[in-house]
């Protein structure tokens, strides 16, 4: 069997499609929804999804206001700037890319963006929110993984899915997204002791991993939907994910790509959420 490979790149274009209808309509209502993005100093990582973030943005109509800052900004200059931006009634979505220059503390900076501007749904609170069933703005890699999952037509009430990562921007909320459409959740981490026993029984796999080609084909359970969300580079410098993608669509019944997989339909969900920002404010 090979498995039906999820368009991440197609299935971004028709969300960005959807979001370019709602954006239009705030912007007659002279509301144009607006999205700051915040950089500190040169991590070329950063400059790159930032820019693919502000190009997503200029597709579907969303405004964006550039603040970029040397990496010599203090923690308590950063803390004003997000004060700043918090008050600005043409910013409905905040985002600061991380990683943040190692002496700012990024829990105290993405703790201070508030709840109705949280477009990356990283605050305690989002999550706090999620947790309890009645999220705010979620997470977006997550969020971007369940759509493609319910777009492709996946099976998720009663099915087995197992999570491997346990990070609070991707395995957690994953894990809670997956538990409210009703899947049975496993969440598997670096120290499961045998992981391959935990993934062969999965209906769903979400690889969350970072380690490059970690997932192979004798860990997948026939038929599988396997959703990668690693962004690594292989020993050849190639861009890879986590799963051993060649060997695993052999196997899998639906699997993502890398690239073209998870990452545009992330970025298409920060330009969800800060739609849904914006119209918040109307009401
Ligand atoms: N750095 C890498 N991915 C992300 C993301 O989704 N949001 C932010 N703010 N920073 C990131």
């Amino acid at each position: 069997m090979s498995a039906i490979i999820i368009d991440g790149v197609a299935m971004a274009k028709q969300v960005l499609a959807e979001q370019k209808a709602r954006a239009d309509k705030l912007a007659q209502q002279a509301r144009p929804p607006g999205l700051a993005v915040v950089l500190v100093g040169d991590d070329q990582a950063s400059a790159v999804y930032v820019r693919s973030k502000e190009r997503a943005c200029r597709d579907a109509g969303v405004r964006t206001f550039d603040t970029r800052l040397p990496a010599t900004t203090t923690e308590a200059e950063l803390l004003q700037k997000v004060d700043a931006l918090n008050r600005d009634p043409q910013v409905h979505g905040i985002l600061v890319q991380l990683p943040l220059p190692a002496h700012i503390n990024a829990v105290t900076v993405l703790q201070r963006i508030a709840l109705a501007k949280d477009v990356d749904g990283f605050t305690w609170r989002s999550l706090g929110a999620l947790l309890d069933g009645h999220p705010n703005l979620a997470p977006c890699t997550p969020s971007g993984s369940m759509l493609m999952l319910e777009r492709s037509g996946v099976p998720i009430a009663g099915r087995h899915a197992v999570v491997i990562g346990r990070s609070s921007i991707v395995g957690k909320p994953a894990a809670l997204m997956l538990l409210e459409r009703n899947a049975t959740v496993t969440i598997c981490h670096s120290r499961t002791t045998d992981l391959a026993a935990m993934t062969r029984q999965a209906d769903i796999l979400i690889c969350a991993i970072g380690r490059s080609r970690m997932v192979t084909a004798d860990m997948i359970k026939p038929g599988a939907a396997v959703v990668d969300v690693g962004i690594n580079r292989s020993a050849d410098g190639k861009l890879c994910g986590d799963v051993d993608f060649d060997a695993v669509r052999e196997r899998a019944g639906w699997i993502t790509p890398v690239p073209g997989g998870v990452g545009p339909m992330t970025v298409a969900m920060v330009i969800a959420n800060v739609i849904t920002a914006a119209e918040r404010t109307i009401g």
